[in-house]
């Protein structure tokens, strides 16, 4: 066997002990999974600066059977995991990734993964009747959720039918019983456009699922990496090192070699069962159970004391939302830069609308229609048009990111007649909490801008801000900093 040094196999032991040397992780003992261990990790992202959870002991598993939650829910360990090295906090972490999404895709080409014959993941392997995922202490998240979710921050790995591409995508995995699993994979995913090919030519669909591994991994799977290109490839860029993985026995699909977890097996045509409902990363349980793909497991392989990464969704802030808000943020703003927008100040996908619902974009206005032409990009580029349902464009005073300002500016600069944009017939979901309730066929929605520029017909004209200036401000802190710094 040869082993590429160089190569990463995500391990997320690692990752583990460089945050606890930052006093970054805290230890839980005991925590129920029964909605204990689900409730204390969403109480605690509700805080200002969250640790990473770390659950052990949990009652009816083992010792050493853990759930580590909260990872991605800071801005030091966000910048962490995307290798940014040490940060001055948000706005340096934010400033920090201008650029590099760009960068990372165009270079993901170098870093094929290293296929290696042995990892730590090997440690155990089960195969046929000793195959039981109900062995990890898969959590019930929410009080309303249809079943124990095994799978929320996790990789799901799957193959094209007609070419090599193997695509890696997080997607809800709900345990049906000891060997089978739901897969909730939204219609346009990558790993939906995979399954339907299989479906259409009537053959089994194979999947691996790595239920914890590096972080790094599931922040990547969950957002839009290019469609034909591979996350572990994108993810090598990041690093700087290819991802080391080694092939399942059963399907073939490579995974990362120091995986925590890893169950594999085929989602087989026609099989289809009741899933869900599951607390979403909106803040509301979307419509009753649906029914989606069964994964049929013939394998698991996992580490000795296995973590189970999780990552639950829930009303923002939730475990991801911070995470989703930052990436999906830098994605935006590369796509409207890429589109040939000019002089796009910065973009920030709100946690509220769970990094999809509600964008703001601040430009310094240069023409007449640049604003909606900033808003209707921000609602229907690529990575911004599912579920995107509100584009705010405000001008370069404004900071996207805090509402107050925001608000003021969609009150006191937008007309409502004039200044609201209406998309019909957008890119929806099945899992819009609108699209449940009105219960249509097809999840198309409508979008719009708010134009909350000032009108650059007018701009000469409009008032000035009352407000003391950068220069004064700058000023009074100076001299009267022990008064104003509490
Ligand atoms: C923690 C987490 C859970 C997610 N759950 C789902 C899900 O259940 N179904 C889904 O279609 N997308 C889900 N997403 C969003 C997808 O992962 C995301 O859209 C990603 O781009 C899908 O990969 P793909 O572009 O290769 O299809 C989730 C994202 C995260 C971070």
């Amino acid at each position: 066997m040869t082993v590429n040094t160089k190569a990463n196999g995500l391990d997320l032991r690692q990752w583990l002990a460089d945050i606890d040397a930052g006093k970054q992780l805290k230890q839980v003992s005991g925590a129920d999974w029964n909605l204990e261990l689900g409730a204390i990790a969403e109480l605690n992202v509700k805080k200002s600066d969250p640790k990473a959870l770390l659950f052990d002991d949990i009652p009816g598993y083992p010792a050493g059977h853990r759930v580590l939650t909260c990872t991605t829910s800071n801005a030091a360990r966000l910048a962490n995991i995307l290798r940014l090295g040490e940060i001055g906090g948000h706005q340096d972490l934010v400033s920090r990734l201008r650029g590099r999404p760009n960068t990372w895709k165009s270079r993901a080409a170098e870093y094929d993964p290293v296929e290696v014959e042995s990892g730590p993941v090997l440690e155990h392997v089960a195969a046929g009747k000793d195959v039981d995922v109900s062995a990890f202490p898969a959590p019930l998240w929410h009080e309303k959720d249809g079943g124990r979710y095994i799978g929320t921050g996790c990789m799901v790995v799957t193959r094209d039918l007609d070419t090599d591409w193997i695509n890696v995508g997080t997607y809800r995995v709900m345990i049906h019983d000891r060997n089978h699993v739901g897969l909730d994979m939204i219609p346009g995913k990558h790993g939906a456009i995979q399954y339907d090919k299989h479906m259409a030519a009537g053959k089994p669909f194979p999947v691996a699922i790595v239920l914890g591994c590096d972080p790094l991994g599931y922040t990547i799977s969950g957002i839009e990496v290019p469609y034909g290109m591979c996350e572990y490839n994108y993810i090598g860029a990041i690093l700087g090192q290819p991802v080391e993985v080694v092939r399942g026995q059963a399907t073939g699909l490579p995974f990362p070699s120091a995986a925590e977890i890893v169950i594999e097996g085929w989602a087989h045509p026609g099989d289809l069962k009741e899933e869900g409902p599951f607390g979403e990363f909106h803040g509301y349980y979307p419509g009753k159970q649906g029914v989606s793909p069964v994964v049929t497991i013939e394998r698991v392989y996992h580490r000795s004391r296995p973590i189970l990464l999780g990552s639950p969704p829930a009303k923002p802030p939730n475990d991801y939302s911070y995470s989703k808000a930052v990436m999906r943020s830098a994605l935006l703003m590369d796509a409207l830069q890429a589109s040939g927008v000019p002089d796009v100040q910065a973009v920030w996908a709100h946690e509220i609308g769970g990094a999809r619902m509600f964008n703001v974009v601040s430009i310094r206005q240069r023409y007449p229609g640049h604003a909606r032409q900033a808003g209707h990009l921000l609602l229907n580029c690529g990575v911004g048009a599912y579920m995107s349902r509100w584009a705010v464009v405000v001008d370069e005073d404004i900071d996207p990111a805090n509402l107050q300002e925001v608000m003021w500016a969609v009150a006191t600069r937008s007309d409502p007649e004039r200044d609201i944009d209406i998309v019909r017939r957008g890119m929806g979901s099945k899992n819009d909490p609108l699209f449940v309730t009105f219960g249509t066929d097809t999840p198309f929605n409508s979008k719009a801008v708010i134009d909350a520029c000032r009108p650059y017909d007018y701009l000469a004209r409009f008032p000035e801000v009352a407000e003391a200036s950068k220069a004064l401000q700058a000023a009074t802190r100076r001299k009267w900093g022990h008064i104003l710094d509490d």
